[in-house]
């Protein structure tokens, strides 16, 4: 059978594929909040279901957070395993949504259909895209394209706390010989892109302390100490004015791009503006030094994602507040090491402390960088599987985002991981109105299809 059987298989299932996306779109599996665990063991089950369809050995494994679906199929060739999350981030601020985030839908836009829902993009459309190449390849042939595992997390998006102790404890039945990733996008909405390296990311959590209670700022105001005052000074060191990082040592183990990688990149032809200009900005803000192409895939970072203190109801409040949190995040390149960052960065803060303000820290999470293999051979045979669909030259790209589960394959596993998705710039992953393009999803489906053929 060829493979152009398959892709006609999977050309006229495209409606079915559909609807069983909109089923696992419509469980509400966001792994953050507690009140949806049984939504996310729900998407577990469907998952588990979905696999035992398709004749795949399938069960939920129970984890001390949100369980893991692991299948199981025979085939000749090469054992794989495909790695996605079917867990979704949190929907609010639920008004800015002009749907229900869980009541997925086509919509016509001027860029074309696209599917409309929490997960559409992240994850569950592109988990979808493999699923659905598996079961058409299995239709056509009567059997799947190799042997193959499927392994879904349902706590990528709350930092994976139980995946690095669950694949030490399942070494046996997740090894493979390479593991497929299915969680990042296109090279600027339109080119296939294969992920050559990945940041890492380290996530902290200051609280400043000041006075024991709030206190009135008229009555205490000049004598006492305010720890907004203080946590915002030091945030605002955090970055020079040419936008280097001031922890120390922090820059250790970032290393300068290669210049054949830098070769590549400068072919790519990057549209800096117009990836700043679709979201109404214009001046790259990271190092001064650096084009915005580094900024995103081989700088790090440090970023303040939230900051909290004080009155900040309706009307006003003329308050000398107790406490004032922030929490911080960098993203990681090279060989810089998270651990060390941390330490570092909660040393330099406390040595900014004046007297009578004392701070505690929490960490959220903390990966390393991640390097790909690319000499593997499925990473040539992917590039010319996925050029012949899109009809564009795939592109190896970086990632600015942290997959940590690539790294703990290697570093756990021994195993490569070939990291390719679907998803588009405009996708707005993680924000209000998330989408899948419908093509992304088609294309998706297609494109696991020929890289499975061009593997096996
Ligand atoms: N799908 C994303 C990773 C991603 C982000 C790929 C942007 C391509 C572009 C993934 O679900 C995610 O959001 N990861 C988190 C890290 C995790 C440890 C919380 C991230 O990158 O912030
Ligand atoms: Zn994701």
């Amino acid at each position: 059978m060829t493979l152009d059987a398959t892709l006609s298989r999977i050309d006229a299932d495209l409606p079915a594929a559909l609807d069983r996306l909109m089923a696992l779109l419509r469980i509400p599996s966001i792994s953050t909040d507690p009140a949806f665990a049984a939504d996310v063991d729900r998407a577990a089950d469907w998952l588990v279901a979905d696999l035992q369809g398709m004749g795949v050995a399938a069960e939920k494994h129970p984890t001390p957070g949100h369980p893991m679906v692991v299948g199981h199929v025979e085939g000749d060739g090469p054992h794989v395993l495909f790695y996605g999350h079917y867990d979704v981030q949190p929907v609010d601020p639920l008004d800015l949504w002009h749907r229900d985030p869980f009541d997925p839908a086509i919509e016509e836009t001027p860029r074309g259909r696209v599917i409309r829902g929490r997960g559409t993009a992240d994850d569950k459309g592109q988990l979808m895209t493999f699923l659905e190449a598996c079961r058409a390849w299995q239709a056509v042939h009567g059997q799947m394209p190799c042997r193959i595992t499927f392994f879904f997390e349902g706590e990528e998006e709350s930092g994976s706390p139980s995946l690095l102790p669950y694949l030490e404890a399942h070494k046996d039945r997740l090894k493979a010989d390479l593991a497929l990733i299915c969680d990042t996008g296109l090279f600027e909405s339109r080119a296939p892109a294969i992920i050559t390296q990945l940041r890492g990311l380290l996530g902290e959590e200051i609280t400043l302390t000041g006075p024991d209670k709030d206190l009135h700022s008229g009555m205490y105001g000049g004598a006492a100490i305010n720890p907004i005052r203080v946590l915002t000074r030091i945030l605002g060191n955090l970055h020079d004015d040419q936008g280097r990082i001031q922890v120390p040592q922090f820059y250790d183990g970032v290393p300068e791009v290669a210049p054949e990688i830098r070769a590549q990149w400068e072919a790519l032809k990057f549209d800096a503006a117009g990836f700043l200009g679709d979201v109404d900005l214009s001046h790259p803000a990271g190092e001064q030094d650096r084009s915005a192409l580094e900024m995103i895939w081989s700088r790090p970072t440090a970023e303040i994602n939230g900051i909290v203190g004080g009155y900040t109801g309706d009307g006003f409040k003329t308050v000398l507040p107790s406490r004032a949190s922030a929490k911080v995040s960098f993203r990681l390149v090279g060989t810089q090491d998270p651990l060390a960052i941390r330490e570092n960065f909660r040393a330099w803060v406390t040595a900014q402390l004046p007297e009578d303000v004392t701070a505690t820290f929490s960490g959220h999470g903390a990966s390393p960088a991640g390097q790909m293999a690319t000499d593997h051979p499925a990473f040539e045979q992917a590039r010319r599987a996925l050029g012949a669909e899109w009809g564009v030259e795939a592109a190896f790209t970086g990632c600015g985002g942290s997959i940590p589960v690539a790294g703990y394959f290697k570093s756990v596993l021994g195993m490569d991981s070939l990291l390719v998705g679907w998803g588009k710039d405009d996708d707005q992953i993680h924000s209000p109105n998330e989408k899948y393009d419908l093509d992304s999803f088609h294309k998706g489906i297609r494109s696991w299809a020929r890289i499975l053929d061009a593997i096996r």
